[in-house]
């Protein structure tokens, strides 16, 4: 059997509040994992917790934090630590892009795109990567994006950032082999969640189809069900096709291409 046993697990999710990491949360409890929920909203997070032990009798923990703020991983180290909790797979989904002009962006906004989609997944995975290891059963997912496979004008910070992400993941992937711990990057597209509310404008989907979560979610479970899962996966054709522009097209096309596609409309 290659598929992974979630049953008694107990899995970190950032940025469950909302979309991605909401359904990451339902599969998995789905699956009989006990979860911890992380996010700045606790209320939504105290209702997702509540639906999720009426529905299928798993443990949630709820961990309200801004993972913006410095050393979010060893906080929630702590957190869990003093609810004797052993955490045997994360999931780095908290992140959010900004958009426009570089030269026009909001420096601290810039830093705080920084602090939660780059320093807080080196951070939390540094906090966790020990006993992820040590139980070697479970998962660390990390969600990257369609944007690190390409440099996007207008996201500029944002797909950099993702890139950082993919990178560092797929490094992970090769350290953890032996481990029984199994390490993805997830590249989701264009994804139908408060992603675009928060970065204020649709043209950030380049005019590309919305994928539900449920897709993109479906899409990483399957990958680590996988007897050899792969160190990333692109969610949706669509998107697979783009990623691989990124390696096919000479650099100046591809960010001309992007460039196209993101112009603000
Ligand atoms: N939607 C897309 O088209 C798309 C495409 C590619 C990649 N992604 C990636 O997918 C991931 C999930 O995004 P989504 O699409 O599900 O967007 P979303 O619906 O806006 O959800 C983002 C989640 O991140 C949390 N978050 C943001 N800033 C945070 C902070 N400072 N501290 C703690 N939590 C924070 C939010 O919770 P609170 O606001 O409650 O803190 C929320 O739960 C992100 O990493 C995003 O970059 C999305």
């Amino acid at each position: 059997m290659s598929a992974v046993d979630y049953r008694g697990q107990t899995t970190l999710i950032t940025g469950a509040s909302a979309g991605i990491g909401a359904e990451f949360a339902r599969r998995l409890a789905e699956r009989g994992s006990h979860v911890v929920l992380v996010a700045r909203r606790q209320e939504r997070l105290d209702e997702l917790a509540a639906e999720l032990t009426a529905a299928h009798g798993v443990q949630a923990t709820v961990v309200p934090l801004d993972l913006s703020l410095p050393a979010a991983g060893q906080t929630l180290a702590e957190e869990v630590a003093r609810r004797d909790l052993t955490v045997t797979s994360v999931v780095n989904n908290a992140g959010f892009g900004t958009f426009g002009p570089f030269h026009q962006e909001d420096p601290q906004r810039l830093r705080e795109e920084i602090s939660v989609d780059v320093a807080g997944v080196i951070d939390i995975s540094r906090a966790f990567i020990e006993p992820l290891r040590a139980a070697g059963t479970g998962v660390l997912i990390n969600v990257a994006s369609m944007a690190a496979y390409l440099p996007v004008p207008n996201m500029a910070v944002y797909a950099a950032a993702k890139a950082f992400v993919l990178s560092f993941t797929e490094a992970l992937w090769q350290e953890s082999r032996g481990t029984g711990l199994r390490v993805i990057a997830l590249s989701p597209g264009a994804t139908s969640t408060e992603f675009f509310d928060v970065i204020g404008t649709n043209a950030a989907d380049g005019g590309a189809r919305r994928q539900s979560p449920g897709e993109v979610v479906a899409t990483a479970l399957r990958a680590l069900d996988r007897r050899t899962p792969p160190p990333s996966v692109v969610s949706g054709r669509f998107n697979r096709v783009m990623a691989s522009l990124g390696r096919g097209l000479s650099r100046r096309r591809a960010v001309l291409l992007m460039g196209s596609m993101t112009a603000a409309h």
